[in-house]
């Protein structure tokens, strides 16, 4: 059966490790954007939501290279900052935050509220554009609570800090095996391969 080629529009080399690993065995012929020469792209994200932010990347890497192109827009909600940072996750303490300072960050917010009210879901939509035009998006979800403090190695971003509370560990500590299969990267991307072969087959 032929290969789909399709880019991933992301510069983030954790996430691109994960969607690789998680379309691994599929029908995809992955492309990363240092394979198709657009390696330091840096896209504008305004679009004010993740749906909006996905598309503008899926859509910008696809003009560029006239090829399906796959983009991921993500972020942390907690409930007890009114569903902050959501879109700004990747910059909570500042343009170039790294994970700690945001980790850090996160931890000062919630100092004050007590761990059960710490409810939080990390969102991940995908959006693939397409060279006819047509554009989809697909959300995933995962629900878990802030920790107190970050625990484990695994992962990135705010892994350390997200505890799945049927296994008491963060996804930093499950590692990723686990996160792969359980994280809204990974539900996304089941509706994701879905959607496609539907797409494909008409
Ligand atoms: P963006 O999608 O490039 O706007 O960045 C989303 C930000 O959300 C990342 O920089 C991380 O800080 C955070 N994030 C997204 N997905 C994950 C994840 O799977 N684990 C931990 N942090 C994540």
């Amino acid at each position: 059966m032929k290969k789909i080629a399709a880019v991933i529009a992301t510069s983030n080399k954790h996430k691109l490790e994960e969607i690789n690993e998680i379309l691994s065995g599929c029908n995809f012929e992955i492309k990363s954007m240092k394979d198709v020469g657009l390696e330091g792209l840096v896209i504008v994200e305004d679009g004010g939501s993740f749906e909006a932010n996905a598309t503008i990347k899926a859509k910008t890497v696809m003009n560029l290279t006239n090829s399906i192109a796959i983009a991921d827009d993500s972020g942390l909600e907690v409930l007890a900052l009114g569903n902050e940072p959501g879109v700004d996750t990747a910059i909570y303490a500042g343009e170039n935050a790294t994970d700690a300072e945001n980790n850090g960050k996160l931890l000062r917010e919630l100092k004050d509220v007590p761990y059960e009210k710490k409810q939080a879901k990390f969102v991940c939509v995908i959006a693939v554009a397409f060279p006819s035009g047509k554009t989809l998006t697909v959300r995933g979800e995962c629900h878990g609570i802030i920790a107190l403090e970050p625990k484990g190695n695994s992962g990135f971003g705010y892994d350390p800090l997200f505890v799945i509370e049927e296994y008491g560990l963060t996804l930093a500590e499950l590692g990723k095996d686990i996160k792969n299969k359980i994280s809204h990267r990974a539900m996304a991307l089941k509706k994701l391969k879905k959607a496609l072969y539907d797409d494909v087959r008409g």
